[in-house]
């Protein structure tokens, strides 16, 4: 029986979401995906024109197939939490059932259960501020999108994940050191998600028998961080420093992702794992 993964965060082929989601296709597994309800049209319009068919690409050269794209705004757990304002939005009013419990009944309702969840957003509105200067919504706001909605995804689909399934989050380093440029509170952010891989591995462990880990990732020049305005620097940063001097690919992590929610991961939850080039080892650049 192939496996059914759903990934939220994908709007595009350039992030991480992507690549992890051509991985997981490439070991067979059937993609679902969850997509941010205002990249919604533009990307269902994207993958019906045939933009993204040279990445779709797998190894043994077929394409591969999303099943299904579901609407997904994350910081909205149900629908009494959606504000009147966003309701009504007209980039909001075209989609429904797009809250996290909406999207795990819909799932449920397609497809009665999945394996792997894969958490692959994160947003902070004021990420360009240092966290000095970061208002209190706008930290609470990158808190919400970045850390939260882990936690939300976790509680709605974990009820419908089979035993031994396997989630999976994506951070970066600048929650355990300090990285000037990644401000908001989306070093709080990603801190916050790294403990709560932990917390969270334990409990939906003793539940459902559920793994969850966490990939520290190294830089990548996606829609996500190319609006945080410093990637190319942090790219180059880690191209003259790393232990591995080469570009770090997407699908290096991608590959990653589809190791650590697969069995041959079965022993390891709980945990962060640095997929960078080996650029979180060093203390002292030369
Ligand atoms: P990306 O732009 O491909 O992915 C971010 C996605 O989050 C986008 O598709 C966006 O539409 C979605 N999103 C934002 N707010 C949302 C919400 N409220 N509900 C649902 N979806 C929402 O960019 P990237 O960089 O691949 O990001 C994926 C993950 O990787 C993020 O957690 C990011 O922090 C992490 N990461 C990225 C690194 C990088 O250098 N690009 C380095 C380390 C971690």
């Amino acid at each position: 029986r192939g496996k059914k993964a759903f990934i939220a965060g994908v709007a595009d082929d350039n992030g991480y979401g992507w690549a992890i989601a051509k991985a997981l296709a490439a070991a067979g597994a059937e993609i679902l995906v969850g997509t941010w309800v205002p990249a919604l049209n533009i990307f269902e319009t994207s993958l019906r024109r045939g933009k993204f068919d040279e990445s779709r690409k797998l190894p043994d050269g077929s394409l591969m197939e999303i099943v299904k794209v579901y609407p997904l705004d994350a910081v909205y757990d149900c629908p009494e939490d959606v504000p009147e304002d966003v309701k009504t939005n007209k980039r909001y009013a075209g989609s429904s059932n797009w809250t996290v419990k909406e999207a795990a009944e819909a799932v449920k309702k397609d497809f009665g259960s999945i394996d792997i969840l894969v958490h692959s957003l994160a947003n902070g509105p004021e990420v360009t501020k240092p966290l000095l200067e970061t208002s209190r919504s706008g930290y609470l706001a990158a808190m919400s999108a970045s850390s939260y909605s882990f936690i939300s995804l976790l509680q709605h689909f974990v009820p419908i994940m089979n035993p031994g399934g396997a989630s999976i989050s994506l951070t970066y380093i600048a929650s355990e050191r300090t990285i000037p440029g990644y401000g908001g509170g989306m070093s709080s952010a990603k801190a916050a998600l790294e403990s709560d891989t932990r917390v969270l591995a334990f409990e939906a462990g003793r539940k459902g028998k559920i793994r969850v880990n966490t990939i520290s990732a190294g830089p990548l020049g996606s829609r996500a961080a190319k609006a945080i305005g410093f990637i190319e620097k942090m790219i180059e940063y880690s191209y003259v420093n790393a232990p591995l001097q080469k570009e770090l690919l997407a699908d290096e992590v991608g590959n990653a992702a589809a190791f650590l929610v697969s069995p041959l991961a079965s022993a390891i939850t709980g945990s962060t794992v640095y997929v960078d080039n080996g650029l979180n080892t060093m203390a002292v650049a030369i």
